[in-house]
């Protein structure tokens, strides 16, 4: 399970994405960016960020520490902008944080260099978990004390959208043309064979296991958590076999 903090103040909102996180303090003395299960897509958001974040941990890259945040809705009542209470109103509960990385740049492509093997093995992850926001417009890829970090991973895995189609949807190519690491010469061959035997169905069990119930509890067609962390499990294992060849769209793969 992630570590469980409880929200002491409300700092500030974080703009620039679309789904308003915001920073917050907490009763570890920690700050970190919070995600918020009353907002856009509510939680389904915070378990792909939990699936992702903590797979790609497990897979070696560099992702800011998640935990989970109790909030207390009260918090909001001294908000002067509508949007934020409302928002802080709507979430209370178990939501979602991530450590913030005090002084990370975002990744400029013509600031900073990746090696074709860094660049290979997060455009296949992306590949993987089907992340269609690692763009050169939006990189969700952080630059902190020389090194680049991971966040960011709530428009991910479309398929648990719909589960009873998730098997065909996951199947699906990936198109990397707008990925902010195509053009770094991506090697993905060596990125799968490193990295594709490590996603194995235990693996992922330990990841989903990471998940709170409470963001997986009443999904149609499932009875217990358990049963759906399961299929969150079953597509990643199956694509992780095949992705490397379903990539397209960066030079020198089809
Ligand atoms: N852990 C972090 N440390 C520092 N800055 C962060 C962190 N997480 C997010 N940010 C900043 O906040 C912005 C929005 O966060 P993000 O997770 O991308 O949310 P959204 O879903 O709204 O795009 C990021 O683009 C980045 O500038
Ligand atoms: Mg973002």
């Amino acid at each position: 399970m992630l570590k469980e903090v409880t929200a002491t103040r409300y700092i500030t909102p974080l703009r620039e994405g679309g789904s308003l996180p915001g920073l917050v303090e907490a009763d570890d003395h920690g700050t970190y960016v919070m995600k918020f299960t009353g907002a856009g897509q509510g939680r389904k958001t915070l378990v792909a960020e939990v699936v992702c974040g903590e797979l790609a941990r497990r897979l070696g890259f560099r992702v800011p520490r998640l935990v989970t945040i109790g909030l207390d809705p009260d918090l909001g009542l001294g908000e002067p902008d509508p949007e934020v209470q409302g928002l802080l109103k709507s979430s209370g509960g178990t939501n979602l944080g991530m450590a913030f990385l005090s002084g990370a740049l975002g990744f400029d492509p013509l600031a900073f260099a990746v090696s074709p093997e860094e660049a290979g093995r997060i455009v296949w992850f992306d590949a993987l978990v089907n992340n269609v926001d690692r763009s050169w417009r939006n990189p969700n890829l952080l630059r902190w004390q020389g090194e680049e970090w991971l966040i960011d991973h709530g428009a991910t895995m479309i398929w648990h959208h719909n589960w009873p189609g998730a098997e065909a949807s996951a199947a699906r190519p990936y198109d990397a043309s707008d990925h902010v690491l195509a053009p770094f010469a991506p090697d993905l061959d060596a990125a799968a064979d490193a990295l594709a035997p490590l996603v194995t169905e235990e693996l992922l069990a330990e990841v989903t296991a990471q998940v709170p119930d409470v963001w997986l509890a009443d999904e149609p067609g499932f009875e217990t958590p358990d049963d759906l962390r399961r299929a969150y499990a079953r597509p990643l294992v199956a694509r992780a076999a095949v992705v490397h060849d379903r990539v397209h769209g960066i030079e020198g793969v089809k």
